[in-house]
Formats: structure tokens, sequence, C-alpha cells
């Protein structure tokens, strides 16, 4: 019997999960319902679907969810709604018997990650968190580096990673820009950042400072770049550089322009809008648990996120005790106006829609000895052929994998509490221990991890 799949949340993201269950893995699951609060978004998906040959999928309103799952005999629930959602449906899947599927963040405060909690130990049921990055070569050969001994113990990373003005500038136009929604960047997008160390360092975090600010977007600090242009035109009969023009983009337009008499959703607010209570500039200094083979030993790790560089990428440096690795990404070399294909892309890169870095660059030097630069494989598709291989694990199930790359709830915990405990650090001016966090049963979780 084939696995019976819902998803919740029939944005840009369920296009991923739609077309592997429609494409590649269309025998690992049957599609037996979609869900969202805006309808048109719904029905554009399963025109989508019924195009790919799919028989249409039963659609049923979220609020509903633990009735459809009891009453369609679903097994597994996606979960691709805005973060600020993940922690009910999750818990309304588990409860309802189904195991779930979440993207990134698990959540993005402490009561959700209490209520997944308590959800998972009442039922038993799986929640797995599709932590993508660690599928992207560059990254899983950093993780090899690491796990195979080569710099020694981890005594400390150094970790930043920069947002372009085009990519950066994405998380103020719409939900994300305010915190109750998203949990800001911390926990939005730095979830993936924190996982990484976590997984490259077997590490259990616990202890977060946090400092930063909205330094660039936002109307206080719209400076001399207003006024700003009215939605839809252009300034000076030039697009503007912060506007995003929806009707331009065919999946956007579609997805998003046509369907706002539903519920208002404005895809491209303006990023320079008062009101927005996320911060675009951070700075962060994380102590952790680190599980090592010889015996349990602390880390350090100095990390900041920057949401409107000129070009986006990130650079990892990794201390140990027999020596270093540095890998550096550049993902887009610059943001260039008016359409034109960025000068530092590949254009064969560009020709095939390919998501493929313009450059990476792993290195790795033990004490006394020349600096070697390791091979990173390439992989087809979406981030570095990551995406791929992530979806052969979430419909085929994990195979054995020496970089142990599924990632768990707990997985989904320990990246989440830096992000959770950086927002209090944020209001409090202090260091926040993630032990201090009100987590329910995850806090057992929390500490058992540090100890292993
Ligand atoms: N792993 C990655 O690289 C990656 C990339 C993009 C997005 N994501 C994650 O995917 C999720 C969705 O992001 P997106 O970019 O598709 O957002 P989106 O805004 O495009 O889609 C969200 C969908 O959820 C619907 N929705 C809003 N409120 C809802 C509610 N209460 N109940 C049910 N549905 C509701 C919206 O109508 C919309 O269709 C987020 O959690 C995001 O973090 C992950």
């Amino acid at each position: 019997m084939p696995v019976r799949y819902a998803l919740v949340g029939t944005g840009s993201r369920a296009s991923m999960y739609l077309g592997a269950l429609a494409g590649a893995h269309r025998a690992d699951g049957e599609l037996v319902a979609i869900g969202d609060t805006n309808p048109g978004r719904v029905a554009v998906h399963t025109r989508r679907l019924e195009a790919a040959g799919l028989a249409a999928p039963e659609s049923f309103d979220p609020a509903d969810l633990h009735e459809t799952v009891r009453r369609l005999g679903i097994d597994r629930v996606i979960v691709t709604t805005p973060d600020r959602f993940h922690a009910d449906y999750v818990v309304a899947a588990l409860r309802a018997g189904a195991d779930a599927v979440v993207e990134k963040p698990l959540t993005t405060d402490e009561d959700g990650v209490r209520r997944i909690a308590e959800a998972v130990e009442a039922t038993g049921r799986e929640v797995l968190v599709t932590f993508n990055y660690r599928y992207a070569p560059r990254n899983s050969a950093l993780k090899r580096a690491i796990s195979g001994g080569e710099i020694g113990d981890v005594t400390s990373v150094h970790f930043e990673w920069v947002l372009d003005t085009a990519h950066g500038a994405d998380y103020f136009r719409r939900w994300h820009r305010q915190k109750e929604n998203s949990g800001g960047l911390l926990v939005h997008k730095s979830s993936h950042h924190f996982d990484l160390v976590n997984w490259w360092i077997s590490g259990v975090p616990t202890r977060v400072f946090a400092s930063g600010a909205l330094r660039f977007y936002g109307a206080e600090n719209l400076g001399d770049r207003g006024p700003r242009p009215p939605r839809g035109t252009s300034e000076q009969g030039r697009a503007d550089e912060f506007s995003l023009d929806l009707a331009a983009n065919e999946d956007y337009r579609e997805l998003y322009l046509e369907n706002e008499g539903f519920d208002g959703y404005r895809r491209d607010q303006d990023v320079f809008d008062a009101g927005i209570t996320i911060e675009d500039n951070l700075a962060l200094v994380v102590d952790y648990a680190v599980n090592r083979a010889s015996s349990p030993g602390v880390a350090t790790m100095s990390y900041a996120l920057n949401a409107h560089s000129p070009w986006e990428g990130y650079v990892v440096n990794v201390n140990g005790t027999k020596g270093r690795a540095e890998l550096t990404v550049v993902e887009r070399g610059a943001v260039i106006p008016d359409g034109a294909v960025d000068p530092s892309m590949n254009p064969e890169l560009v020709a095939a829609n390919e998501t493929r870095p313009v450059s990476e660059k792993l290195v790795v030097q033990r004490h006394f000895e020349a600096a070697r630069e390791v091979e990173i494989p390439v992989g087809e598709g979406g981030h570095g052929g990551g995406d791929a291989l992530l979806l052969r694990d979430v419909f085929q199930g994990p195979t054995a994998d020496p970089l142990g790359r599924t990632a768990s709830w707990r997985d989904g915990v320990r990246s989440v509490v830096v992000g959770i405990a950086g927002n209090r650090s944020l209001e409090t001016g202090q260091a926040v221990r993630t032990s201090d966090l009100a987590l329910g049963p995850a806090e057992s979780t929390l500490s058992a991890l540090a100890r292993a």
C-alpha cells in the first residue's frame, strides 16, 4: 500500500514536495489531500498536479486537519505553512495518528517546542525536519572532513552568512518580517545554519548571547532611497532595485498576485515600510557541549548574519586541536538590476536554471603541513543536488548514511533553541542558557543529547 499523504500550506515551498509526488517519487506515495487558508493557491497546485497526470487531491480546510487525517486514513502530513503555524499542524497530525514532515524551522518559540515534544511523547509518532542544507555536497564534504578526524577535536567555529539585496530583501516583503510569524531571521533563516553547526561538530548549544537590529530595511532606514515608487510602477523608467514585480514572474503571478482577493496576502510589500519587527544585522556567540569520540568537550561559535549584502554566500572556519578547515561559498556574486544576468554567474548554469554556487572552496590544513583543497562532488538540481537526496530520504526512507543527514525533531529542537535563546538575549541584553528555556519534555532531550 502506498503511503498516504496530506500537505498543508500550498505556497512556493510546497511545490518541491508536490512536484516530487507527481514526478520522481510518484510510486513512493499517494497525494490524498491538500489544504491552505487560501483556496486560490490550492486550486493552482491542483491544476498543476492534474497537468502532471495525478488525480486531483481532496481539498480540505486546514482547521479540519485532525478530522481529515482520521477520515482519509492519512499516514504522513507535510507541513509547508508559515513558520508560526508549524507546531499547530505537526501536533494535529501526530494526535490524529499520522507522522509529520515539517519544513524548517521546527517552530518559532518555546511554546511550539513544548507542544511538539508533548505530542511526540504522547503518540510515539515521527517528525522529520527537512534540513536540505545538510545534503548540499559542499556541506557534506565539510562534515566528512571534520568527522574523519583530520583537524582533531573541534574547539571553535567562525561562521558568517550574507544574504544579498535580492534574496535577503525578500524576508522583508512578506510574513517573515513580523517576528511573531517567523521568529525573525535567527529562527527562520539561521536555524539552517545552526543545524549545520550542530551536525558538523556533533554539538548541543548550551548558551547564547546575541546582538543585532534592523539597520538597513524599514522606514527608519530609508535615508536617501525615498520616496518609494508606488506598487507596480517603475522609478524614472527603470526597475527599482528593491521592488518585486509579481506580474513579471509567472509562478508569482499565478500563486500570489491572482489570489490576493482571498486573503489579502501581498507577496511584494515594500522593504522600507514601517512596522517591520525583525532584525537585518545579527551577531551571536554560542557555546556548545560537543560529543567527541575521546571525551566530551566544549566549543564556541561566533556567528554573523547580514541580509543586505551585495553578494550572497557564506564562510565557515572550523578550528580543531590538529588544524583547521575553511569552507567559502559564493552563491551569487552580484545583484544586477534591470534583469541583467549576473556577470559573475557561469552562463551554462544560468541556462540550466541551476542553483549551484558560483564558487566553492573547502580547504583543510593540519598543523605543520601545507593546506589541501578538498574536492567537492557536483550534484544535479537544486542546492547542488541536495534537494534530490533530501527528497529520496523523505519519500523512500533514510538509507544507511555514514554522515547521518536525516534529521529528526530532536535536531529541529537543538537548532531552533539557538534562535529562541538568541531572541531572548536580544530582548534582555543578557546571555541565555538553553537549559533555562521552558521546553517541556524537550528539555530532557536536549540535556540527554548534551550528555550523549
Ligand atoms: N528549506 C528551505 O530551503 C525552504 C525554502 C523556502 C521555504 N521554506 C519553508 O517553507 C515554509 C513555507 O514557505 P513559503 O516560502 O512556501 O511561504 P508561502 O507564503 O509562499 O506559502 C505559505 C502558504 O501557507 C498558507 N497559509 C498561511 N497561513 C496558513 C494557515 N494558518 N494554515 C494553513 N495555510 C496557511 C499561505 O496561504 C501560503 O499558501 C516556511 O516554513 C519556510 O521556512 C524552506
